[in-house]
């Protein structure tokens, strides 16, 4: 069973960051101060970049490495299950994917739905899956760009939090125009935790509405509550 989420003893919700590279995204998250707790950062792979960033920022961080796996019965559910307890041990309000390059199981995405969301490099529904600034370049699209969204089964799809997009510019490369794009990112996924820290997004079918800035949302009620002191007792 899946325990509560989290608020940590500072009352704010507790948010747990998967990456599996640089984590260029979890440092532009880290550095916005968002009105949560990072209480752990987990990847795939041992040498992801992140990591050695998250530990110089006091994160916890861990290993769940899927090569481990790879003689199990069924590879991907067990590094799925794996990972599962991981993150679960932190008990987080939402879990954010920062550039983490797996392709998860329906049961995994189930347990996490409404509370686990993704960046991904392009304008969704256009260029799900890899390889996108190539694409788009391919196709000869004058604009590309980003989007935060939901997470659901369907890969790289559900409902979208935020987007934004960019100029192709026609002597573009795959590194000047994914550059472009990343400066953007970076924009919009520390924006996107916020606003999902503070309460503020309602999901309406494939929509996504969000809600006015208000003093009551969950994080700020939970730092005023904390100064009730001594507690109230009837
Ligand atoms: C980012 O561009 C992110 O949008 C992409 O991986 C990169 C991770 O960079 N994610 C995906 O492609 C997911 N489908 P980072 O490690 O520097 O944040």
């Amino acid at each position: 069973m899946t325990p509560p989420a989290a608020g940590g003893t500072d009352g704010l919700p507790s948010v747990v960051v998967l990456i599996s590279g640089r984590g260029s995204n979890l440092r532009a998250i880290v550095e916005s101060a968002p009105p949560c707790r990072i209480a752990a950062v987990i990847s795939n792979r041992p040498g992801a970049g992140g990591l050695a960033f998250a530990r110089e920022h006091g994160i916890a961080t861990e290993v769940v490495d899927h090569t481990a796996w790879a003689d199990a019965a069924d590879p991907r559910a067990a590094f799925d299950a794996a990972l599962m307890q991981a993150i679960d041990r932190h008990r987080p309000a939402l879990l954010v994917l920062a550039g983490f390059m797996r392709i998860l199981t329906p049961g995994f995405v189930d347990h996490y739905v409404g509370r686990m969301i993704n960046i991904h490099p392009s304008l969704l529904p256009s260029y799900p899956g890899l390889h996108t600034h190539r694409r788009a370049l391919e196709d000869g699209v004058r604009l590309h760009g980003c989007t935060v969204h939901f997470v659901t089964s369907t890969l790289d799809s559900g409902p979208i939090i935020v987007q934004a997009a960019v100029p192709v510019h026609p002597d573009d490369t795959e590194d000047t125009l994914s550059a472009r794009v990343l400066e953007q990112e970076h924009r919009l996924y520390p924006r996107a935790v916020s606003w999902f820290a503070q309460g503020r997004l309602r999901i309406d079918g494939n929509r996504v509405r969000l809600l006015p800035a208000t003093t009551h949302a969950p994080a700020e009620q939970a730092r005023a509550a904390a100064l009730v002191v001594p507690a109230l007792d009837g």
